[in-house]
């Protein structure tokens, strides 16, 4: 592998391309090589066991494609899965729970953080524990909102009913005075109008996607794997109903998809 190999991207489905996204607009040199494990989707609501078998198989298949370093955009991966990939393969890996707790715990005022994420990355009590390694006095409220995937994945970003939901979830945060809110799944970038109206404009959200994508640029520029020139070819990759995927890529990042495949 050289600067010239691919940079691989997993999800458990298409909210990974959240993090496509910011890297494409980052690094646009780069070639990215994305895989969405559609048949499986979703993650958030499985055991740890599974989450943590699915994210091996996931870099296999990436590392077949001879990428050069690992993005784990999904969260509940990056939740359980991170640190057994690490000790597993020598490529740079890089998880979306670090970069976003650490701006968090950076940029609160008051010490109050909520974090909102699937079930199963709540249940890790990783957002947490990475904010309090960096911020001793950060008080971190955790909620899981698992109907947020599937009203992204319809589409309905500023629905009646996403409103209503959101209302709903968020008002525990809200009445805890957080300052700051991790968007902590790779769908809620998309629902970002809609959370903010909820918990008012002062609050600030935090986007792990683009704190990621910062990232990987600092570690390629490190490991000398930067492409430095050239324009990125981005190719996708998915287990299960690739049309489907192309349809709705198109809101996730920005532009559409010539080819999706198995
Ligand atoms: N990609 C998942 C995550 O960020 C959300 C969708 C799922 O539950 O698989 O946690």
């Amino acid at each position: 592998m050289d600067a010239n190999s691919a940079i691989g991207v997993f999800d458990s489905g298409l909210g990974g391309l959240t993090v496509v996204k910011e890297l494409i607009e980052r690094l646009p040199h780069e070639h990215i090589v994305y895989y969405g494990d559609t048949a499986r989707v979703p993650y958030g609501t499985k055991s740890k066991e599974s989450i943590v078998e699915f994210s091996h198989e996931n870099t296999e298949i990436l590392l077949n494609r001879k990428v050069k370093m690992i993005v784990v955009a999904c969260n509940s991966s990056s939740s359980y899965a991170i640190n057994s990939l690490k000790k597993k393969y020598e490529l740079p890996i890089l998880g979306v729970i670090e970069p976003g707790a650490s701006a968090a715990a950076e940029q609160t005022r008051n010490n109050r953080i909520g974090v909102i994420a699937t079930s199963a990355t709540v249940k890790s009590g990783q957002y947490a524990r990475h904010i309090q390694r960096r911020n001793q006095r950060a008080e971190v409220i955790s909620k899981a909102c698992p109907l947020f995937v599937p009203l992204v994945e319809e589409g309905w970003f500023d629905d009646p009913a996403t409103r209503q939901i959101a209302r709903r979830y968020l008002g525990e945060l809200k009445q805890a005075d957080v300052d700051t809110v991790i968007l902590g799944c790779t769908h809620y970038p998309l629902l970002r109008d809609v959370i903010q109206r909820t918990m008012g404009r002062d609050v600030l959200l935090v986007d792990s996607a683009r704190e990621v994508a910062q990232r990987v640029q600092r570690i390629l520029h490190d490991k000398k794997l930067t492409r430095a020139r050239g324009q990125g070819r981005h190719k996708f990759y998915v287990s299960d109903k690739p049309q489907e995927f192309g349809r709705i890529a198109q809101n996730f990042l920005g532009q559409s998809i010539k080819a999706v495949r198995i």
